[in-house]
C-alpha cells in the first residue's frame, strides 16, 4: 500500500455525548492519490459525521478502527495538525467569524500550512525573509484564485462568512481549498445552495484544482454535480456503513430509483430506515 492514500479501516464513530450510540459502524474506504470518490446517501446516514471524524472534530469519538494518511495514524492528531499535513474539509454549514477578514484568515492558514507539522523553528510565518508568505505574493495568489472561482475581490476584505449568502459561503470554502492546496479534500455538500451557474463555476474550479497529488472525497446528494466532477468511484453510505459502491453509473441509477433498491439489496427495509431517521435525535454541534 502506497503511503499516499487515505486509508479508513473499520471506522466506528459516536457522538462524544453518547459514546454508546455509534453513528458510523464500520467504514472501510481507501482514497488513492489523484482519485475522486463520491459519497452519497440518505439524510442522517452519517456522511458529515465521517467528514468530521476524519478531520478530528471534538464532538465525535472514534470507538473502533483506524485512519491512516500518508501511512501515518492520524487519529491522535488535532484538526490543526491534520490540516498542516494536507487534509482539508469544506464544511456543509460554514461558520461566520465576525471580526476576522477573509484575507487575514487565509494568509494565517496558508502560513501555518507552509510551516508544516513540525513547526520548523527556522520558519517564521510572519516574516517573508524566513519562509512566510510576502504580502505581494499573497495578493497575487488571492487574485488568481478568486479569478478562478469568479469571486469579487471585495470578498477578501469582508469578515469570514458574515452576512454571506449560502452560495457565497460555499464559494469561500472553495477559495480556502484553492489557496491551501490540500492533498486530500473532503467536500461536504459543496454543491448545495449553489445556483446552476455557480455550480458550474465551482465545479470548474474544483476540476482546475484536480491534480495527480490530490485525493477528493465528494459528499453530495445530486448526480448533477457528478456531471461536472467525474468520480472514479461512487459509494452509498447508509445505516453507518458503505452498503454499496460502483462507478458513475451507480449515481445515475440512484437518481432514477432512489435509495430503496440498494437498501433492500443490503438487507435493510427502506421503511424501517425511514422510521429510524424520523426519530428525534440531537443535532450536531455547529461546525467550528
Ligand atoms: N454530535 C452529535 N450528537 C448527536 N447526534 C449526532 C451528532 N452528530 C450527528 N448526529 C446524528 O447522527 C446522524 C448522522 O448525522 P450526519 O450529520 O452525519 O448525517 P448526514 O449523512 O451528513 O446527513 P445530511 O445528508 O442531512 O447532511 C443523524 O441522525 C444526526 O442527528
Ligand atoms: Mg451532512
Amino acid at each position: 500500500m502506497s503511503d499516499q492514500h487515505l486509508e479508513i479501516r473499520n471506522l466506528h464513530v459516536a457522538p462524544i455525548a453518547d459514546p454508546e450510540r455509534e453513528i458510523l459502524q464500520g467504514i472501510d474506504l481507501v482514497v488513492g492519490k489523484g482519485e475522486v470518490h463520491a459519497i452519497m446517501g440518505p439524510n442522517g446516514s452519517g456522511k458529515t459525521t465521517l467528514a468530521y471524524a476524519l478531520m478530528g472534530h471534538p464532538a465525535y469519538v472514534v470507538t473502533e478502527g483506524r485512519v491512516l494518511w500518508k501511512g501515518m495514524d492520524i487519529l491522535g492528531l488535532s484538526p490543526d495538525k491534520r490540516a498542516r499535513l494536507g487534509m482539508f474539509l469544506a464544511f456543509q454549514y460554514p461558520t461566520a467569524i465576525p471580526g476576522l477578514s477573509v484575507a487575514s484568515f487565509l494568509r494565517t492558514a496558508l502560513n501555518a500550512r507552509r510551516q508544516g507539522l513540525e513547526k520548523n523553528p527556522d520558519v517564521d510565518p510572519t516574516d517573508p525573509t524566513r519562509g512566510g508568505v510576502a504580502m505581494g505574493e499573497f495578493r497575487r495568489l488571492m487574485r488568481a484564485k478568486m479569478a478562478l472561482l469568479r469571486m469579487d475581490e471585495a470578498f477578501a476584505t469582508r469578515y469570514v462568512n458574515e452576512g454571506f449568502s449560502g452560495g457565497e459561503k460555499k464559494r469561500l470554502e472553495m477559495l480556502q481549498m484553492a489557496v491551501l492546496e490540500p492533498e486530500i479534500a473532503i467536500l461536504d455538500e459543496t454543491d448545495s445552495g449553489l445556483d446552476i451557474d455557480a455550480l458550474r463555476i465551482v465545479a470548474e474550479g474544483v476540476n482546475a484544482m484536480l491534480n495527480p497529488e490530490l485525493g477528493v472525497l465528494l459528499i453530495t446528494h445530486y448526480q448533477r454535480l457528478l456531471n461536472y466532477i467525474k468520480p472514479d468511484r461512487v459509494h452509498v453510505l447508509a445505516r453507518g456503513r458503505i452498503i454499496t459502491s460502483g462507478g458513475r453509473d451507480l449515481a445515475l441509477e440512484l437518481e432514477e430509483t432512489g435509495y430503496a433498491p440498494v437498501l433492500r439489496a443490503a438487507g435493510f427495509e427502506a421503511d424501517e430506515l425511514d422510521d429510524a431517521l424520523d426519530a428525534p435525535l440531537p443535532q450536531p454541534a455547529e461546525a467550528r
